[in-house]
C-alpha cells in the first residue's frame, strides 16, 4: 500500500465533509484536485472506500475503517509539528550538563533561574571534577559543561562567564588569620589539605606553588570542597576554596580567610562545549542565559 500524508490528509476533510466540493473548499483545494487524491488513494488500497448515493457521499466499511487511521494518523503528525515547533523554541527539551564538582555550589541556582522561564525543560546534572569532565567533552558525552578555563589544545568552543576567586582558609584559632597582608613566603612551612588528582582548584593551587617556587606541604588529600572545610576547622591544615563554596562557616566564625599578598587567585567559569556540536536549542537557549545572567544571579565573594 503506497498512501501519501496528503491522500490521507485530503480523505479526512471527505469522511468528515461526506462531500467532495466542501471537502475542496475546506482543505483551499480545487473539487477536481480532491477526487483526484481520492481517485489515487483508492487506487492504491485497492478497495473502494466511498458510493455515491445520489449526490451524497456514504463511505464502505473500508472507507471507515480508513477514516479511523488517517484521523490518528493526521493527529500525531500535529502532534510532531507542535513538540517540534515547541523544541525549536527552546520551550522544552532535555539537557545533559555537567559541572565541575565546585560550580554546582550555584548551577543549581542557575537552573533554577532558567527553569522558571523554561518550565517544561529538564536536566541532568553530572557533578565530577575536572579531568573527568574533560573526558566527556572529548567523547562527545555532554551538551553542555561548566568548567575552570579548559586546555586551549583540546578542540571546544569556551566562553567565560564569572569569577571564580580562591583563597586560603584556616581555622579560626590560626594565629596568622589576625594579621594582614601575610606573605606568601611565611606560608612554607604550612601543611595543606588539598583536594584529589584531576580537581581544577587543585592544578591551579599547584601552579601557583609553583610559580612561586614554594614547596607545598600536604597533610591530607580528599574530593569534596566540604571534607576540606571540615579537615579546615577541624585543624588539620589550611585549605585553599573557592569563594563559591564558602558560606555559613564565616558567618558563624567557624572559618577565616587567610589576607595572603597574590590571594585571590584569579579564576574564572567558562562554559564548554566540544567544537562542532550541534547545539539543540535548549541547550543554545541554557548556554546563552548562563552567559548573560549569572553575574545578577549569583554573587560572588571576594571578586
Ligand atoms: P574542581 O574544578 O571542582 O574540579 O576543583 C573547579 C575549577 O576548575 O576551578
Amino acid at each position: 500500500m503506497h498512501v501519501t500524508l496528503r491522500q490521507l490528509k485530503v480523505f479526512e476533510y471527505v469522511a468528515r465533509h461526506l462531500n467532495f466540493t466542501r471537502a475542496a473548499e475546506a482543505l483551499h483545494l480545487s473539487q477536481p484536485a480532491v477526487s483526484m487524491q481520492i481517485k489515487q488513494l483508492e487506487e492504491s488500497v485497492g478497495i473502494p472506500l466511498y458510493e455515491l448515493q445520489g449526490k451524497k457521499i456514504v463511505l464502505t466499511e473500508a472507507g471507515r475503517e480508513l477514516d479511523h487511521y488517517s484521523r490518528t494518523i493526521n493527529k500525531l503528525l500535529e502532534e510532531a509539528e507542535e513538540v517540534l515547533g515547541e523544541l525549536k523554541g527552546a520551550k522544552k527539551g532535555h539537557l545533559n550538563l555537567s559541572v565541575a564538582s565546585t560550580a554546582n555550589y550555584f548551577a543549581t541556582n542557575l537552573i533554577a533561574a532558567f527553569k522558571k522561564r523554561h518550565p517544561q525543560t529538564t536536566f541532568s546534572l553530572d557533578v565530577t571534577n575536572r579531568e573527568t569532565l574533560l573526558r566527556q567533552l572529548e567523547n562527545n558525552e555532554c551538551d553542555l559543561v561548566i568548567m575552570g578555563r579548559p586546555p586551549d589544545e583540546m578542540a571546544l568552543t569556551k566562553d567565560a562567564f564569572m569569577p571564580n576567586p580562591l583563597v586560603i582558609i584556616a581555622n579560626q584559632e590560626h594565629p596568622l588569620l589576625r594579621e594582614k597582608q601575610v606573605s606568601f613566603d611565611r606560608l612554607r612551612n604550612e601543611t595543606f589539605v588539598i583536594r584529589e588528582k584531576g580537581s581544577g582548584t587543585r592544578i591551579a593551587m599547584e601552579r601557583y606553588f609553583a610559580e612561586k617556587k614554594v614547596t607545598l606541604q600536604t597533610g591530607m588529600e580528599m574530593n569534596s570542597n566540604e571534607a576540606i572545610k571540615q579537615a579546615v576547622e577541624a585543624g588539620l591544615g589550611l585549605g585553599i576554596v573557592s569563594t563559591h563554596t564558602l558560606g555559613l562557616e564565616l558567618e558563624t566564625g567557624r572559618l577565616g580567610i587567610m589576607d595572603v599578598v597574590g590571594f585571590p587567585i584569579a579564576r574564572h567559569w567558562y562554559v564548554v562545549y566540544r567544537e562542532g556540536r550541534r547545539l539543540s536549542p535548549v541547550a543554545q537557549a541554557f548556554r546563552h542565559f548562563v552567559l548573560s545572567e549569572s553575574s545578577s544571579i549569583v554573587e560572588v565573594p571576594l571578586s
